[in-house]
């Protein structure tokens, strides 16, 4: 990426500028200069944002694996690409060659052909941090069929949904996985969910904690043996740059998670050029990012964006706190890791704790640190910069989404001068807007606002899976001809964004998204309960909390309000995940609701963020006086 690899801010203001009044000439070049296509495009971009249709190299053929694997043999066959660090310590840390990466996805995407899968087919993987899920990824990207990755945290309900949603024809899975000292069932969470999923043919099952497991005969296959018969080459499928590579769900204000689609080619484009910016990649480096490929962080910015860099990229099995709260910077000096990315969550769960687990261990390599998922806090940033990169690595507050598909908003290491809480500049080919609630666009600096995108860029989400009306009207309704992101930000005065948070009915909880209301409906699932409305309340570590309030039924009250609550919270777990347990539950008589019956949720936070004093005018309410009851009875 020599020729818009920014150094300083001088050049970034040139990039910028160019990317913004020539943009076909600004991606063109870059598309052109650093990838393998197999033909190149007619057109570099087609868009029209009312429809919404986006196309990126248009015309253009590639397979993104040879981008990310085969190029790379020539001159970095014997480099680590993948460093796998299990869960456990004692446990050696295993290299993955360029060479040796080749071999095991070709191997993967022939049984994955000879298993039925072709171009297009849906595979879904529900897969630990083990080598085999990047493997299965690039393996199903090789042959062109579509993955879906499912965070292997999420429920069997959770699951399935998604694997029915896209109609995924293989699951792909472990018999268990490690999680600091615990081991989990997945192979068990996985046959719960196929008994709601008909489309699932087959089940491949990696061996990770040599569990005795059930496997259906004529359904279930153990990976290895099949992996150990296959042919070590694989030709690579000849995509269309606007072919589907994945789906990717995230929550959204309905039920329904929303199956993000991205594409091939400007996907590829996007995630490589952002990497190599970001994180000032150069070529003997160690890169970690603490992430789970199960999000989009670890998507792009584990294996695609890394890999397309001829990168070597740590991916960690385990949590940060096994076996002890040293656990994170053990692995940065036993790898000297030069670029590390994490969750400010991780970062606050981490400074509470003694600084004599970071001082036991050198963390002198680092020369770039990043932060993505949530809004960082200041304290939190000062601890990362301190304690961490000892005021001497930048740090990058990146600010995207699963539906950008790459980091949007991010300081440039080295050349753009960094303002804690602050995302600071938008990259080069991104053009933010703030929005004011009546649809006027915020000019001037400083403004508060909506945040916005007005231009296409490569690697944005072109649809959610089946359902293109849905990704029009969460996207691009809001706002005439602009992509509504369901943040706001602040810009000032010398133009830098920070990201004040979710302008909607998604909340954002230890760095993962989660929307309001399929947690209500499961907590409307239990016998006991009329009405539930969640809400986010502030948490020191969490960054925001889950507040419930619920109204029971006749038949519930009367019983025991501890009771219930854990029995809510076993719900929620079982149709979601742990993640979306709520930290509080009141149980209340009333909503407080608008004329039309739409819960008043700004109430409800306010009261929940212990601000019930300040609550503006509340007399067009349909029920005003069960405000001051909820107040009484707060938890
Ligand atoms: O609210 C923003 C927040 O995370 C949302 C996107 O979540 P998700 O799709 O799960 O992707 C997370 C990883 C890219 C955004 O709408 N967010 C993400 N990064 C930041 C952030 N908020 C503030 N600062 C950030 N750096």
């Amino acid at each position: 990426m020599s020729q818009y690899h920014i150094k300083n801010l001088e050049e970034y203001f040139q990039v910028y500028r160019k990317s913004v009044r020539e943009p076909e000439a600004f991606w063109g070049e870059i598309a052109e200069e650093h990838f393998q296509w197999k033909k190149p495009w007619e057109k570099v971009l087609d868009w029209d944002f009312t429809k919404p249709e986006v196309q990126w190299f248009q015309g253009a053929k590639l397979n993104i694996t040879e981008n990310c694997i085969d190029r790379h043999l020539h001159t970095r066959a014997d480099k680590t690409a993948i460093l796998f660090e299990p869960n456990n310590p004692d446990e050696a840390a295993q290299p993955i060659t360029y060479r040796q990466l080749h071999e095991r996805v070709c191997q993967f995407a022939n049984v994955l052909k000879e298993k039925g899968i072709s171009k297009g087919d849906r595979v879904c993987i529900y897969l630990p941090m083990i080598p085999e899920l990047a493997i299965s990824v690039l393996a199903c990207a090789r042959i062109g069929a579509i993955h879906s990755v499912v965070f292997a945290g999420f429920s069997a309900t959770a699951l399935a949904t998604r694997v029915n949603d896209a109609s995924c024809k293989m699951m792909i899975t472990s018999d268990g996985s490690y999680r600091g000292a615990k081991t989990i069932d997945l192979k068990g969470i996985v046959d719960e969910a196929l008994e709601s999923c008909s489309c699932v043919e087959n089940v491949l099952v990696a061996k990770r904690i040599n569990s005795d497991i059930y496997m259906k005969k004529g359904r279930d296959y153990w990976l290895q043996p099949l992996l150990d018969a296959a042919h070590k080459n694989c030709t690579p499928e000849v995509m269309d740059a606007e072919d589907p590579l994945f789906i990717l769900y995230t929550s959204g204000s309905t039920g329904q998670p929303k199956g993000m689609v991205h594409s091939t080619g400007g996907y590829m484009v996007y995630s490589a050029y952002t990497f190599k910016n970001i994180f000032q990649y150069q070529e003997n480096d160690v890169y970690w990012c603490t992430a789970d490929i199960g999000w989009i962080t670890g998507h792009s910015y584990i294996v695609y964006g890394p890999l397309a860099n001829g990168a070597t990229t740590v991916m960690f099995e385990g949590v940060p706190t096994y076996p002890d709260w040293g656990r994170f910077w053990q692995i940065v000096e036993k790898h000297k890791i030069n670029q590390f990315y994490t969750a400010p969550t991780a970062i606050r769960a981490l400074a509470k704790e003694n600084l004599s687990h970071v001082e036991k261990y050198d963390l002198s390599s680092l020369k770039v640190l990043g932060t993505v998922g949530e809004p960082i806090n200041e304290e939190a940033w000062h601890w990362y910069n301190d304690n961490i990169g000892k005021k001497n690595s930048p740090i990058v507050d990146t600010w995207w989404q699963t539906e950008t598909g790459g980091i949007m908003i991010s300081p440039i290491p080295f050349a753009t001068p960094t303002i804690p809480t602050f995302a600071t500049l938008p990259l080069p080919g991104i053009q933010p807007c703030l929005m004011n609630e009546q649809g006027t666009e915020l000019d001037g600096n400083p403004a508060h606002g909506r945040l916005c995108i007005k231009f296409p860029w490569p690697s944005m989400a072109r649809t959610i899976w089946g359902n293109h009306r849905r990704y029009k009207d969460t996207y691009f309704t809001a706002f005439e001809n602009k992509y509504f992101t369901g943040d706001g930000a602040l810009r000032d005065q010398t133009g830098y964004y920070r990201i004040t948070g979710r302008v909607d009915d998604v909340i954002i909880v230890s760095g993962h998204n989660l929307g309001t209301a399929p947690i209500e409906d499961a907590i409307n699932e239990h016998p006991a309960v009329a009405e539930s409305a969640v809400v986010g309340f502030p948490h020191d570590i969490k960054g925001n909390a889950l507040y419930g309030y619920v109204i029971l039924k006749e038949t519930g009250e009367g019983r025991d309000h501890d009771n219930l609550r854990s029995e809510i919270n076993q719900l929620i777990t079982e149709r979601i995940g742990p993640i979306a347990k709520l930290n509080k539950i009141q149980f209340t008589s009333g909503l407080p609701k608008t004329r039309s019956g739409k819960i008043m949720r700004r109430i409800l936070r306010k009261i929940a963020c212990d601000e019930g004093d300040n609550l503006g005018d509340i007399s067009t309410l349909l029920n005003p006086e069960i405000v001051e009851q909820i107040k009484k009875e707060v938890v």
